[in-house]
């Protein structure tokens, strides 16, 4: 039998058996809180919060908690398959990293960019890497080795920079464009307003841009002479309120497969269809833009339904392999990890993050094992049901 994620646990308890524990935590919770003492109040903030009171992101996350898997027996699910084809590329598994603006900060050495490289070319997880990033597009995308990677794109209002950047990121070897759509403005964000936190205006993340031939050109001086002008000229190009009516433009940027981030409604998925894209993105950006906003797992469902056989990504909300395992019976062809894995960047570097992404893998194995859905396309919506109103509440 071939090596199965599950196969994590049985390293756990051997190492335990030969006097060696986890270091690393094994559950969501103790990670968060670990977390919160291992970073920078200032990043801690900014990753950990959200819009408003951040209703919507405890309720992305409350979401999971309305469904339940139901067993299946006599199944016999000794081998697991959880391969995603994916735009022509075999996944090794359905998860990816979504993209972490600041992720670059989470890292203790301060390049959390490259170490996500790192672990995504370790595990086979594709990451998404962020237009705000530490390290330049091109450095990220060395560290892949053979593990497919995206850029994900914050379309500034300069159509030559945006053209640049996807030049670049396709020469770099990207293998797919995440465009962003729901995050052209900052949303109210109460934790880091009042202390006046946002990491790029003090000049961090920005490097994408700072490396840029078509952003020099805009500048009087480099951003290595003046900093500030450059921070300053990033403001002023950063977002663009995209419309319909440049759907043609951004589909016209590149033959790579392109993927709109942020489509939670039917009628939307439905014209970006018609509009040519390869994949929708359905995610409320873990609740960090819009408060008062449905959790994206309740958006899912409508949004596959749409998508009309386009492969569905999907983030918001996800902690635990069961997470994962509901996103996928709901439709998702593949399922983004957010903080959890800035979490575990931030305890241990790589190691760190390759142990959160294998601890959800496991889980997921374990699941399908357990509940006797072998494959991927095992998981459909009549493995779940929906718990009583009253089931699940603490
Ligand atoms: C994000 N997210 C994000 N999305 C994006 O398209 N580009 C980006 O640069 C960022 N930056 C970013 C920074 C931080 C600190 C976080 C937590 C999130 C959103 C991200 O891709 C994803 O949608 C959410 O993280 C999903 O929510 P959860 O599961 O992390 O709560």
């Amino acid at each position: 039998m071939s090596a199965q994620f599950g196969d994590f646990q049985n390293e756990i308890y051997f190492s335990a058996l030969f006097g060696t524990l986890p270091t690393l935590p094994m559950a969501f919770a103790e990670l968060e809180r670990r977390a919160e003492s291992a970073l920078p109040p200032s990043v801690w903030s900014y990753v950990a919060g959200g819009a408003g009171d951040e209703f919507t992101q405890r309720a992305n996350v409350r979401a999971f908690a309305q469904w339940g898997l139901v067993p299946r027996m006599l199944v016999g699910a000794a081998q697991r398959d959880l391969t995603v084809e994916l735009f022509g590329l075999t996944l090794p598994s359905p998860l990816f990293l979504s993209p972490i603006g600041v992720i670059g900060l989470c890292a203790q050495d301060g390049h959390g960019d490259l170490a996500t490289a790192r672990a995504a070319a370790r595990l086979g997880v594709p990451m998404v890497a962020s237009t705000l990033s530490v390290d330049p597009l091109e450095e990220v995308a060395k560290g892949f080795g053979d593990t497919p990677g995206f850029f994900q794109l914050y379309t500034p209002t300069d159509r030559e920079l945006a053209e640049s950047l996807v030049r670049r990121a396709e020469a770099a070897g990207f293998k797919g464009i995440v465009v962003t759509l729901d995050t052209w403005v900052t949303g109210w964000r109460p934790r880091d307003l009042s202390t006046g936190n946002f990491p790029q205006l003090r000049g961090h993340c920005l490097a994408n841009y700072f490396t840029d031939p078509v952003f020099r050109s805009r500048l009087a001086k480099t951003p290595e002479e003046d900093q500030g002008a450059a921070v300053t000229a990033w403001t002023r190009i950063f977002g663009n309120p995209l419309t319909w009516a440049d759907l043609d433009w951004l589909r016209s940027l590149t033959s790579l497969p392109l993927i709109l981030k942020g489509l939670c409604h039917p009628e939307d998925v439905r014209r970006a269809r018609d509009g040519g894209i390869d994949a929708v993105y359905c995610s409320n950006h873990g609740g960090r833009q819009a408060n008062g906003g449905l959790p994206a797992l309740d958006a899912l469902p409508e949004v596959v339904a749409a998508a009309e056989g386009l492969p569905v990504l999907f983030d918001s909300g996800v902690r635990s392999g069961a997470d994962a395992a509901k996103a996928l019976a709901l439709g998702a062809t593949a399922v983004g990890v957010g903080r959890p894995y800035a979490y575990g960047l931030a305890l241990g570097g790589t190691d760190g993050l390759v142990h959160v992404l294998r601890s959800l893998l496991a889980e997921l194995d374990l699941i399908m094992a357990v509940d006797g859905y072998p494959t991927l396309a095992d998981l459909v919506p009549d493995a779940l049901r929906r718990l009583s109103p009253t089931v699940g509440e603490s």
